[in-house]
């Protein structure tokens, strides 16, 4: 597998990184996780092809996100909130309007530098034990450690939660959303895995790492978020009352069998069928001269388009609405990745929605399209 935002000019092509994309769980830990992984720096850098704020629904998500994490948690008068990953501000912009002490630490330069626009406060830096002390020594410890979409990407998990431990003050919570192992076990929606996502979490594994520094669970709230996640609230051992939601979420794990090793061959014939059906559609497509285009060039289409082998003799181009990523290449199927406008402009007889995750919102903007008889290929069902 090439890395999943490597969007790449042709000059590139030879160059092209690849590793293996081997996923594994551990019946011990319990952990669903890849087993090489890149080196985090040729993902996260100056020019990240993420923006948090691309989907209008996940602005709203994280303005919800951080005023319930203000009413749920916030005790002190001037409360310190630090976010990991805080990309463009999407999240942080909200304590910012409110004049409350926050600090994102975010290791990719061109993403950050958007956040300064909203009045974020940054650290172009990689989150780890040595930075949480730096924080320490010159704004004391912090009230809410929040993160999204992040945790999952960070491949030694225990100098994070050694970090936590020492930035946390006594009554601080850490909390954190990924995608769910649950969900993407129902929906097998393999495509949340990727370099980046260096774990799929469950309930399980996250006690399970992070017990070892005295961090209790003691709230889940799931999520619709990128196609189904699972919100984790932590606070040191015996701090906080535990909600009843843990145990509930515990019980649906063991129910679904996300702690046995046997779902996940199942899952893996799963993958495979979903494959073939994925294949076959395009074939078919192709077969009767219709022209498919690609909805959004998104991390989780570079997973599809490399495991099932579809490049750009089934798809013409992939539209994407990030400037980044237009008049590039997909990574490794190398299919052309264009603007908004060559989709709506030439509507093709059919679009295959990579970005299934925000279904409810393109649906809701693409009515031009749908009624005029284009028609929407999944291959994920939601
Ligand atoms: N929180 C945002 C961004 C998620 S993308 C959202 O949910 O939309 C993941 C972000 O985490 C990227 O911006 C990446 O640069 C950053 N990141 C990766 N490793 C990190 C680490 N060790 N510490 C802090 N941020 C990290
Ligand atoms: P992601 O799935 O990796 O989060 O990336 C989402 C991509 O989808 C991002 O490149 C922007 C793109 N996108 C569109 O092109 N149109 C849309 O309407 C939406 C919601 C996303």
């Amino acid at each position: 597998m090439p890395l999943a935002n490597g969007f790449l000019a042709p000059e590139q092509f030879d160059d092209e990184y690849f590793f293996e994309l081997k996923p594994a769980f551990c019946e011990n830990c319990l952990t669903f996780q890849i087993i090489e992984q890149p080196n985090p720096e040729k993902m996260f850098h100056d020019s990240y092809a993420f923006f948090s704020r691309t989907s209008k629904y996940m602005v709203k998500h994280f303005q919800d996100y951080a005023e319930w994490a203000m009413a749920s948690y916030f005790e002190s008068d001037r409360p310190f909130v630090v976010e990991i990953g805080s990309n463009d501000g999407v999240m942080l912009e909200n304590f910012a309007n409110k004049g409350i002490k926050h600090l994102g630490i975010e290791p990719s330069a061109n993403v950050a530098k958007e956040a300064q626009k909203y009045g974020v406060n940054t650290i172009v830096e990689f989150f780890n034990a040595e930075l949480a002390n730096r924080i320490i020594a010159e704004h004391g410890q912090a009230d809410a450690i929040l993160a999204a979409n992040v945790m999952c990407h960070i491949p030694n998990l225990h100098s994070i939660a050694e970090a936590v431990d020492k930035l946390l003050k006594l009554k601080g919570v850490l909390i954190f959303e990924d995608p769910y192992l649950g969900d993407m076990i129902e929906k097998t929606s393999y495509d949340q895995i990727y370099d980046e996502h260096v774990y799929i979490f469950s309930a399980h594994s996250v006690i399970n790492i992070f017990k070892l520094y005295g961090l209790e669970l003691i709230d889940v709230k799931p999520q619709i978020t990128h196609g189904g996640s699972m919100r984790y609230v932590f606070a040191r051992q015996g701090q906080r009352s535990v909600s009843v939601a843990v145990a509930k979420q515990l019980t649906y794990e063991r129910n679904q069998g996300l702690h046995l090793a046997p779902t996940f061959e199942q899952f893996r014939k799963n993958c495979e069928q979903s494959r073939e059906r994925l294949v076959d559609l395009l074939n078919k497509e192709k077969a009767v001269g219709h022209r498919v285009v690609g909805y959004a060039a998104t991390s989780k289409s570079t997973t599809v388009l490399n495991y099932c082998a579809i490049g750009s003799e089934l798809i013409e181009f992939i539209s994407d609405t990030t400037p980044i990523k237009q008049g590039k290449y997909s990574p490794g199927a190398h299919i052309p990745v264009r603007p908004y406008a060559m989709f709506t402009n030439n509507y093709p007889d059919a679009a295959l929605l990579f970005a299934w995750n925000h279904k409810k919102e393109i649906m809701e903007k693409e009515t031009a399209f749908t009624q005029k008889g284009g028609q929407w290929l999944t291959y994920v069902d939601v």
